[in-house]
């Protein structure tokens, strides 16, 4: 079928919306009809070249609901009908790590999905013959998308697609940092180091686990605000001497649980000074640039500081995703708050824009 796509055709040029062919779903895929897609800044990091791992053509996006309209053979734990979030991060349920409790690192087709591959090798994308990759196995700013079974959460049918579509990122990977990762323990302190969708995502997550206090740091005072509305009990304007205040706010010793979410590596430093001696874990989330790494004096580990990675929030996403999705249908949280611009397919460039102006905390195109 011809479909309509954002695709990145060269590096550092705005995408181009047009006609690409899609062929139908092959064994164990699904052809999903997107309904909403966020614009999020792995999409711009791929687009603007400065990505090592990325390849063009592709069609970009990656933070997709929609509805199933077609499922190949096999599959069974999807209908036309369903209600799904795409998944980057697949949840086969069958691989060693999804096995284990202590990871959401599937590795059942990580290899072609991370050169823009379904698992067969191939792609359902193309135009005139020449294939088109699917961008980190999701290719969400299109009005159809095909992607393997395991990479489908499916959701309750009533979450409005505006909201949900945020659960395949950036809300996910916050919230799970925080409830999952760190598994941050009831009464405890803690400071969120960026309030964009991933900061604001790990305050909900440490409200919702019970945190008596949380610190949320961020330049901005607008983005402030909004982590006070969301659970923050008290917000610092990040600055050279932030952990210092940290301290102070904590008669010396620090956070029980740190996050950083900003990718910046200067204050992935920051919220590990940041954790307390003894016990504090500080939790990455932020991805850093090509080549930076992480300054740690070791003394802050011998004292008993961790620190831990965290990947879509080590939520496993054909279990995890639902049951956050159901949280918020429950009014623990709003989702919908986050989105801040509504676009058309046609005005995807203009999401970049917004994003990069640090506009709003999502854009999220409008698909049917
Ligand atoms: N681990 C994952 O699976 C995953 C998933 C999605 C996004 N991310 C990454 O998480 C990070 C955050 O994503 P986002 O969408 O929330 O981004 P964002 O740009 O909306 O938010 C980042 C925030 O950090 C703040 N900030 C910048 N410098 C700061 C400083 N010195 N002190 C305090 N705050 C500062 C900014 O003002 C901004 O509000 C990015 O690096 C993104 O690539 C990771
Ligand atoms: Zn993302
Ligand atoms: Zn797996």
């Amino acid at each position: 079928m011809l479909i309509r796509a954002a695709v990145l055709e060269e590096f550092g040029a705005p995408l181009l919306v047009r006609e690409v062919e899609l062929a139908e779903p092959r064994a164990g895929e699904a052809l999903v009809r997107l309904a909403a897609c966020g614009v999020c800044h792995t999409d711009l990091y791929t687009a603007s070249g400065a990505d090592p791992s990325g390849y063009a053509p592709t069609v970009l996006g990656h933070e997709g609901a929609g509805v199933v309209e077609r499922v190949g053979e096999g599959v069974s734990s999807l209908a036309p009908g369903d209600h799904v979030v795409t998944l980057f991060s697949p949840q086969c349920r069958e691989c060693v790590h999804c096995r284990s409790e202590r990871t959401n690192l599937c590795l059942a087709i990580r290899e072609q999905q991370n050169k823009g591959y379904l698992p067969d090798g191939t792609t359902r994308l193309s135009s005139k013959g020449e294939p088109i990759r699917h961008f980190m196995g999701t290719s969400t700013f299109a009005e159809y998308t095909v992607m393997p079974e395991i990479a489908l959460a499916k959701i309750n049918p009533e979450a409005p697609f505006e909201g949900a579509c945020l659960f395949a990122c950036g809300l996910s990977t916050g919230l799970g940092a925080a409830m999952n990762t760190a598994r941050v323990e009831a009464g405890s302190t803690c400071a969120v180091f960026g309030a964009g969708m991933v900061g604001l995502g790990a305050v909900i997550g440490c409200r919702l686990q019970g945190a008596e206090r949380i610190v949320c740091v961020d330049l901005s005072e607008e983005r402030l605000g909004l982590a006070l509305a969301h659970g923050a009990t008290e917000t610092l304007v990040g600055g050279q001497d932030t952990v210092e205040r940290i301290l102070e706010l904590t008669d010396g010793f620090g956070a029980d649980y740190t996050f950083e979410a900003t990718g910046n590596v200067a204050v992935m430093r920051q919220a590990v000074e940041s954790a307390r001696m003894g016990w504090g874990l500080c939790t990455v989330a932020g991805v850093a640039g090509k080549g930076e790494t992480l300054e740690i004096v070791p003394r802050y580990l011998i004292t008993g500081r961790r620190v831990a990675g965290s990947s879509f929030g080590g939520v496993k996403g054909r279990d995890g995703v639902p049951q956050l999705v159901e949280r918020w249908l429950d009014g623990e949280f709003d989702a919908e708050s986050f989105v801040s611009h509504r676009l058309t397919l046609d005005e995807v460039n203009r999401g970049f824009e917004l994003m990069e102006a640090q506009d709003g905390i999502r854009s999220v195109i409008e698909l049917s």
